[in-house]
């Protein structure tokens, strides 16, 4: 799964080689200009940081003294508002780079909507992980772009509240244990790329409305209890080419239009009760 986020691509990571000195005189330049961590943001943060029980790394070493703009895994704008909040959690198989570090065990506070200019929210874990709900809260996180919640183990039902982030462009909220159906709220994520939600227990059926979502690329459901057939509103989706579906309980003939997706080059449908042609008959896992 390559993100498409915005703020992924911040920081040095994002220096090419061609570019490497205008960078790093941006860096340092910007670091000079740069403010202390902002007020709000930073007793957000150690919100956060309270409900964080594992031996967390660098946390540890993190109290209300310290400049929250200085920490490892945080970014801020120069005027000290936090944009980026990415901590690794065990270790990241597609991404071997990133330096893994533990797993983040604890609940995810609501103070974390507080971070009113973040752009970038990741905590995606393997093994272990945080336990509890997604807080509504982070509804009020208006420039969110990426919300990377993969691989906690989050329960109860997705806020309809994150429809409230209309900047969104990835959604990853798989491998958890989700209930509930998905919240009609969602159609308004109209930037959305990409949407992982898999490996959850989700019921209800597959909302027609995502079918207007038509930036989407890459759409995976798998492995929840969804039920009843794929709406035929899919076909408005022009730019997907990552569809899967399996492990469900959906029925109903696959809308044939579908073949009509060019872009359409990595379906896996079956073996649900589907019914009809899988388009490009690739069929398998991604
Ligand atoms: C806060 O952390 C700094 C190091 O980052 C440390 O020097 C300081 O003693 C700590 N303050 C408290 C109250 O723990
Ligand atoms: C931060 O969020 C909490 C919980 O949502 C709220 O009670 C509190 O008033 C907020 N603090 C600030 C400074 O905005
Ligand atoms: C979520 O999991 C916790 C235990 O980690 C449990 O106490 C709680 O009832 C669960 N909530 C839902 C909605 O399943
Ligand atoms: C499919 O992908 C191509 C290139 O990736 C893109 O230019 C095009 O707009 C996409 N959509 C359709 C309907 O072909």
């Amino acid at each position: 799964m390559a993100s498409s986020c915005r703020s992924s691509r911040r920081g040095t990571t994002s220096c090419s080689f061609i570019l490497i000195i205008l960078c790093f005189s941006f860096i340092s330049s910007s670091q000079l200009l740069s403010q202390a961590c902002h007020d709000v943001d930073r007793s957000a943060l150690l919100g956060f940081k309270a409900q964080i029980t594992s031996d967390s790394g660098n946390l540890r070493t993190w109290n209300a003294s310290t400049d929250c703009c200085q920490v490892q895994h945080i970014e801020c704008d120069t005027t000290g508002r936090v944009v980026q909040l990415n901590i690794p959690g065990t270790p990241d198989m597609a991404a071997p780079d990133e330096t893994s570090t533990f797993p983040l065990t604890g609940t995810l506070s609501p103070t974390l909507g507080n971070l009113s200019s973040l752009e970038f929210l990741k905590i995606n874990n393997h093994y272990e992980g945080l336990v509890g709900p997604i807080p509504p809260e982070l509804g009020n996180l208006q420039n969110l772009d990426c919300l990377h919640l993969g691989g906690n183990h989050l329960n109860g039902s997705i806020p309809s509240s994150l429809g409230n982030l209309v900047q969104l462009t990835s959604l990853y909220l798989f491998n958890n244990q989700l209930s509930g159906v998905l919240p009609s709220a969602l159609q308004s994520l109209t930037k959305l790329t990409e949407l992982y939600i898999e490996r959850n227990q989700l019921t209800g059926e597959i909302l027609p409305e995502i079918g207007n979502l038509r930036n989407l690329n890459s759409i995976d459901l798998r492995y929840n209890n969804l039920q009843g057939s794929i709406p035929s509103s899919f076909v408005n989706l022009v730019n997907l080419y990552n569809f899967y579906v399996r492990g469900n309980r959906l029925s109903g003939e696959i809308p044939s239009a579908l073949q009509s997706l060019t872009n359409l080059t990595s379906t896996d449908l079956s073996p649900d009760q589907l019914k009809g042609k899988i388009p490009l008959a690739i069929g398998q896992d991604a």
